[in-house]
């Protein structure tokens, strides 16, 4: 493959990938809101002569097929926007009181236009989809919203990219295994029985029990697991007790959970349900324990990431080992319907204003690396008969 045009390609709708960021920049619209980003995408695939399906409120997959048939390759970005007050003093900042493009989600759908644009004119065999995919800060998941018309069905494989402003721009991580982490919400219901601040033997002190259980939920990742199979849990709120001379009849805890391998969490179940429920025992309490599951793990597959690879060569970036991030991306959910990966962008700006401050911007450089990376690996993947001969 020549990879050389894919450069040039990504050139040439370099301009076009920075005014659409610098628009979608400006008008930024939270998670399940985002109508006119919708519209406007919607417009420019009809532009392009692109059909589109709207399978939810918000969000479009357009359909590129190829000149013969062949694979279908799905290409993911999120388009929605951050709840915080912009403070950044640039020409293309954020015109919605209160809402800002704070991590990097007007790049990713920027570059999939670009991307649309040069793909439209190549020739390759299959499909290609791409889903402008809404809600991605949001529970539940503006993925599950793209997935929900059948629209995902039968693709071969599907790809994500998030720009990273920490990581210099021309840089990428597509490395196997776990990306991002897993999560389920913990809540924990300590019940004892009021009684005097004086008398306690009178009493079951829920707030005391509830203290114990959640110094002992920190055993679970130091004495546990594996440490090659990590998880966190953190006790976020505790809330015990009416005033300081009554002994709290309830004690209610909530907290988070992040793992990176998606069958931890029926171990981490049991290890919280026989933690919070014997420790409240030994205090002559009781714990009622709810897990409840969130996204599941980013997990990027081994031959995907053999032709993330090749293609982060071909196109001249550096391909850069990251750690696994403890954060999350609804991105996960895509494993679903067709193995996955997930590529970290190098966006490299101000590294003192990290994603989500009012503060953060990128180098819009990687708009140009996304475009290239995107086109390399979908003529890549297209042009490989199946995921065997890699
Ligand atoms: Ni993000």
């Amino acid at each position: 493959m020549d990879y050389s045009n894919v450069n040039q390609l990504a050139e040439a709708v370099f301009p076009y990938a920075v005014e659409t960021r610098r628009h979608f920049h400006a008008h930024p619209e939270l998670s399940n809101q985002e109508f006119e980003t919708t519209r406007y995408i919607l417009q420019e695939l009809e532009n392009m002569g692109i059909p589109c399906v709207t399978p939810a409120p918000t969000g479009v997959i357009a359909v590129l097929s190829g000149r013969k048939p062949g694979k279908t390759l799905g290409i993911r970005a999120d388009i929605d926007a951050l709840p915080i007050q912009e403070l950044n003093e640039v020409p293309y900042c954020s015109q919605n009181p209160g809402v800002m493009h704070a991590c990097g989600h007007d790049a990713h759908t920027a570059a999939l236009l670009a991307t649309a644009r040069v793909l439209r004119d190549l020739e390759f065999p299959g499909t290609v989809k791409l889903i402008f995919q809404p809600a991605e800060e949001y529970f539940p998941s503006g993925a599950l919203a793209m997935m929900s018309g059948g629209d995902l069905d039968g693709c071969d494989a599907i790809i994500g990219a998030h720009v990273f402003s920490h990581l210099p721009v021309g840089s990428f991580c597509v490395e196997p295994g776990g990306k991002m982490a897993a999560s389920a919400s913990v809540n924990i219901r300590v019940k004892g029985k009021g009684g005097h601040g004086g008398m306690p033997h009178q009493a079951v002190d829920a707030t005391v029990a509830a203290a114990a259980i959640l110094l002992n939920l920190q055993t679970l990742s130091s004495r546990e697991l594996d440490v090659h199979n990590p998880a966190v849990i953190t006790i976020g709120t505790l809330q015990a007790g009416t005033a300081k001379n009554i002994i709290a009849e309830d004690a209610f805890m909530t907290g988070t959970l992040r793992y990176f391998d998606n069958g931890l969490l029926p171990q981490l179940e049991a290890s919280i349900r026989r933690l919070a429920g014997h420790t409240a025992a030994a205090f002559r309490a009781e714990a009622e324990v709810e897990i409840v599951p969130g996204l599941p793990a980013v997990v990027n597959d081994p031959s995907l990431s053999q032709l993330a690879v090749k293609a982060v060569q071909g196109i001249g970036g550096s391909l850069l080992s990251v750690k696994p991030s403890a954060g999350v991306d609804d991105f996960a959910y895509y494993a679903q319907k067709a193995p996955c990966l997930y590529a970290q962008i190098g966006a490299g700006h101000d590294a003192s204003f990290p994603h989500h401050n009012p503060r953060f911007d990128l180098d819009e450089r990687c708009l140009k690396q996304a475009v290239a990376w995107f086109t390399a690996f979908a003529l890549d993947f297209l042009e490989t008969d199946a995921p065997s001969a890699l």
